[in-house]
């Protein structure tokens, strides 16, 4: 499935033609505008700051906020730090597998949503925690998932 490039043609014009030092906020533009990096818009953006393809690929594969496949509108993590994994987070990894038809790490079909875990937020007191679009949600039973995700 193609990508609709008429949406990078205003990414390159908040970017000076031939400024090489702007690529990691072109392609964080970039990213904000698809959600992700499409490979089509890495490209245009390459060509028009005269940057080698082979860069933009290091800094998209170097920092973690780059994805170079697509994600969902909402994100979902659970916490698998310690506190969480041993107050039942696998659980609800297993729960949110079922209830989203994804594996995680993965998106849904319909790009509704990504799911992941991660190591520790740094809210153990309110283990086990899912996140999702950043906000906090503790303490989280299986039952609670649907509510959660609207699923
Ligand atoms: S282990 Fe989950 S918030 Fe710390």
């Amino acid at each position: 499935m193609g990508v609709d490039l008429s949406r990078i043609r205003p990414v390159l014009q908040r970017h000076e033609r031939g400024d090489k030092t702007a690529l990691v906020h072109a392609l964080q533009d970039l990213q904000a505008t698809y959600r992700y990096l499409p490979e089509e818009g890495v490209r245009e953006v390459c060509a028009h700051l005269g940057v080698p393809l082979s860069k933009a690929f290091a800094v998209a594969t170097f920092y973690k906020a780059f994805s170079l496949e697509p994600r969902g509108e909402r994100i979902c993590r659970v916490c698998l730090g310690t506190t969480c994994h041993i107050r039942g987070a696998p659980l609800l990894v297993e729960e949110l597998e079922r209830l989203l038809e994804v594996r995680a790490g993965g998106t849904t079909k319909d790009l509704s949503f990504t799911l992941e875990t991660v190591n520790c937020v740094g809210a153990c007191a309110m283990a086990p925690v899912v996140l999702v679009d950043g906000k906090y949600h503790d303490g989280v039973v299986p039952t609670d998932l649907p509510g959660i995700v609207g699923r």
